[in-house]
């Protein structure tokens, strides 16, 4: 039996959902399990009998995803479209894997150790320290290596209010789950949490920030960009109010590094979350920058690495590909986000001439430079991605057993949620080119096209 790319590529996305929920074909889609049986049986008869087997055992998850993966390859998915998912994560830069490379070869010795191994080690650390604290206009001394952004954020929010006699936080409605949800948790501890909403461009409303944050708020954690729709967060304005109130402030700028100019100085946040897999580093590393002087809490016990606030031996040679990932970016910045903007601009201007009533998500002037949150009509955005296989970008929906749910950040919005639905989110990046764009812009019109003409 044969079936087309973008029937093979729906189905892949439908079985991703069912794994993510941990659901298989033991569920109402008796389409998909039709589809996935006749190829399986048709092209590989072992295949489908394991199949139906391992369908019986209790274990439903391993058995969808081996299956997923058995379909793409049966059916010839184009193993390589245009990415267009940096925000999601970026390739590691190849002056980052040169840099990496003899730290996962011949040097590795101990950082803590006294002799020349470890203090080979030790020296790579500093020197990626300095990389780190230069791109952000910090000092080396302010920045603590994390396993990345999720961990930079818990132990800003963590660590700065285990330390506060004060019992409130300030943040918005659009924050990341590795900031919102340990929000909730103190939010269990008896915190009162305030989420300041956003306006239709995707921005916190500056006012109720300025109502929010009073003589009782511990800290401010509002993210800087925001990873589904690019928009840049008034973070200056919430320092100010910050400052009058005597709240500390943090920002999750895991969107921004690399991609816009920061300077922690000129910004005055206290603590700044970075993650290397966004700008072209490794992935499960990162950094938390720590304004000297501010209150922070571990939150994990043990040895004394990292000022004593992340202790374990360091990932040396992941330190060492986020320092020379942020010696790139700094060295490239300016150049880089010109031309990914410029490309970024091309792709939505060919969008919006062939799509009627194609509309922008978010702020057009405040976004970072890369990124394109577009919602089109009469649409859903995952169909659109399934029927796009030359593209590989993604929505901010999430699927679940009841069907697909809008992304909370375009609800947030207050665009409405069969609108939101048919949002994907474009963000461009190094490798991507002119040629590149418009190819991606001619099959998500003619893959559009198809859909709503259906
Ligand atoms: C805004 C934002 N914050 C935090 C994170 C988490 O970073 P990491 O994947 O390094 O834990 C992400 C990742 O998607 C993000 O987009």
């Amino acid at each position: 039996m044969a079936i087309s790319p973008p029937v093979a590529n729906h189905l892949l996305r439908l079985l991703q959902c069912k794994i993510r929920n941990v659901q298989t074909t033991q569920s109402s889609d008796t389409d998909l399990l039709h589809y996935y049986n006749s190829a399986a049986a048709t092209r590989h008869h072992s295949a489908s009998r394991t199949f139906a087997e391992r369908n019986r055992c209790k274990n439903k998850f391993r058995p969808a995803r081996m299956e997923a993966f058995h379909l793409a390859g049966l059916c010839s998915v184009d193993p390589d479209p245009i990415y267009l998912d940096y925000n999601a994560t970026t390739p590691l830069a190849p002056g980052v894997i040169d840099a990496m490379l003899p730290y996962l070869r011949e040097h590795f010795g101990n950082p803590s150790s006294r002799h020349v191994y470890g203090r080979r080690a030790h020296d790579a650390i500093e020197r990626a320290r300095s990389e780190v604290a230069a791109l952000i206009g910090g000092d080396a001394d302010e920045i603590i290596f994390t396993s990345g952004g999720t961990e930079a954020n818990n132990l800003a929010i963590r660590g700065t209010t285990a330390r506060s006699s004060r019992r409130r936080v300030v943040t918005s409605t659009v924050e990341h789950p590795a900031t919102a949800h340990p929000l909730t948790w103190l939010e269990q501890q008896g915190w009162d949490i305030v989420r300041v909403g956003v306006d239709a461009a995707g921005r916190a409303r500056v006012p109720e920030l300025e109502a929010a944050i009073t003589s009782a708020t511990a800290l401010v954690t509002i993210m800087h960009s925001n990873n589904e729709t690019g928009v840049l967060q008034p973070v200056r304005e919430a320092v100010h109010f910050a400052r009058r109130a005597g709240a500390c402030v943090h920002t999750d700028a895991a969107q921004s590094v690399g991609k816009v100019p920061i300077d922690v100085r000129a910004v005055d946040v206290d603590l700044l979350s970075i993650a290397g897999h966004k700008l072209y580093g490794p992935k499960g590393i990162g950094a938390l920058y720590v304004r000297r002087g501010t209150g922070l809490e571990a939150l994990t016990l043990g040895a004394g690495h990292e000022r004593g606030l992340r202790p374990g031996t360091e990932n040396v040679a992941s330190i060492v590909g986020l320092g020379a990932a942020c010696a790139i970016a700094q060295h490239d910045l300016d150049k880089e986000r010109m031309r990914v903007r410029a490309l970024r601009d091309r792709l939505w201007e060919q969008l919006a001439q062939a799509i009627p009533h194609l509309s922008l998500n978010g702020s057009v002037e405040n976004r970072l430079p890369n990124t394109l949150n577009v919602r089109f009509p009469q649409v859903s955005g995952e169909a659109l991605l399934a029927a796009t296989p030359e593209i590989a970008a993604s929505t901010g929906s999430a699927c679940h057993e009841g069907g697909e749910s809008a992304s909370a950040v375009l609800l947030a919005m207050g665009i409405p949620a069969e609108a939101a639905l048919g949002s994907i989110r474009l963000t461009l990046g190094r490798a991507t080119s002119e040629p590149a764009v418009d190819r991606a812009a001619a099959a998500l019109t003619r893959a559009w096209r198809t859909l709503a003409t259906e």
